[in-house]
């Protein structure tokens, strides 16, 4: 995502009633104890029985608990020094994500400023996932495109392939979403079939722009993979709120390969035919969830987290909420519980 400038802000009453419309058949999420705002972007992952929750701010924000309810305790940042990535003097880092391959625990990070398509992916790594744990790595040398932004990656590997390349996926804005393999976890490969190529993209304007579709999440669930994706605006305050439904919303494509084609419910082509299918949109006092994850518990329930704004709280920065709810994927098609 591209957060808004970090302005903390409370929400007048009037502007808040004018909140957009409401969809109260999706549930609410699940309870949050204990550090649960100023959170954007999440990335979970579970050491032993403690949850490592990953968020954007303050050089990536690292908080663990017992359990996804809470209570949620802040531990510190990933990078204390900053990234040795240097784009522009008035830099963020955003939407991390860690994974595990093997001992070492890889955290994907993008460098960016709002608005801009001056962007790039850093990685860095660490042997335990806590505060001062980690070694930045820098750049991993995507080279930058007028197609996409070098923001919002999330890293995959394909069970079913053990030993070759894991995927990445990044982007927003321009064409949408790529995906590359990543040799070694860090570098950018030259040739190789497929190499870079697109998988998500809404080429219905608004104003100048294709629709926004950003923060791709890959995941396999039985024999299908799934492309979770946040659509729309993420993160306007009033009295500069899009359109009722334009704002940020989960939405999933699926494919039987790791590289696509993903397709949504409808059969649509999510790169030619501007398909997707919906999970998760605004509902009661949920508005704009996004920036979205999915894991799978020991017990096989599989559960989709994001952050979201609380209209009767307010729409600044640091009032964002971290939520989650469960997914049922019975009918192939994920649909949150
Ligand atoms: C409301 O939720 C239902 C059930 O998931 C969905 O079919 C419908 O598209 C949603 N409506 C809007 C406006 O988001
Ligand atoms: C909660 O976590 C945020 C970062 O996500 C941090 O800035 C803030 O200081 C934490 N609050 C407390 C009370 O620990
Ligand atoms: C950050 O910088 C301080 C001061 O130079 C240094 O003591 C510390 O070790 C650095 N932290 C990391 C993780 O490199
Ligand atoms: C990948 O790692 C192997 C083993 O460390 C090394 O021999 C090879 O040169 C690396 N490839 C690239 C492209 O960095
Ligand atoms: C594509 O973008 C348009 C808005 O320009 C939106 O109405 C439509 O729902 C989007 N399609 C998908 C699959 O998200």
């Amino acid at each position: 995502m591209i957060p808004n400038i970090f302005i903390p802000a409370l929400c007048a009453l009037t502007a808040c009633s004018a909140s957009p419309l409401l969809n109260s058949t999706y549930p609410n999420p699940e309870p949050c104890t204990g550090n649960c705002t100023w959170i954007h972007d999440p990335s979970i992952i579970r050491k032993d029985s403690t949850y490592y929750r990953f968020s954007t701010s303050g050089n990536i924000a690292i908080a663990t608990a017992p359990s996804l309810t809470g209570p949620w305790a802040y531990q510190g940042p990933l990078l204390e020094n900053g990234t040795s990535i240097t784009i522009n003097p008035n830099q963020d880092i955003w939407a991390p994500d860690v994974s595990r391959i093997g001992t070492t625990y890889y955290a994907y990070y993008s460098v960016s400023t709002f608005g801009s398509q001056t962007s790039d992916i850093g990685l860095a790594t660490s042997a335990s996932l806590d505060p001062g744990s980690w070694t930045d790595h820098g750049s991993i040398h995507i080279p930058p495109s007028p197609s996409y932004n070098l923001i919002d990656p999330n890293l995959f590997q394909d069970p079913t392939t053990p030993d070759a390349d894991p995927w990445l996926v990044f982007g927003s804005y321009w064409d949408g979403v790529f995906q590359t393999p990543l040799t070694n976890l860090t570098s950018f490969p030259v040739g190789g079939s497929p190499g870079l190529h697109n998988v998500l993209r809404n080429s219905t304007t608004t104003g100048a722009a294709p629709f926004v579709v950003e923060g791709a999440f890959q995941f396999r669930y039985q024999n299908s993979y799934y492309l979770f994706f946040s659509a729309g605006a993420c993160c306007n305050m009033p009295p500069d709120l899009p359109a009722p439904g334009a704002e940020y919303h989960i939405m999933v494509c699926r494919a039987s390969a790791i590289t696509g084609p993903y397709v949504d419910d409808q059969g649509r082509d999510c790169v030619g035919q501007n398909g997707g299918t919906k999970v998760l949109a605004s509902h009661g006092d949920v508005y704009a969830p996004g920036g979205q994850g999915v894991l799978e518990e020991d017990d096989g329930r599989v559960v989709l987290y994001y952050h979201y704004v609380k209209p009767s709280v307010g729409y600044a920065a640091d009032q964002f909420f971290f939520g989650f709810n469960y997914l049922d994927l019975s009918s192939g098609w994920p649909v949150v519980v």
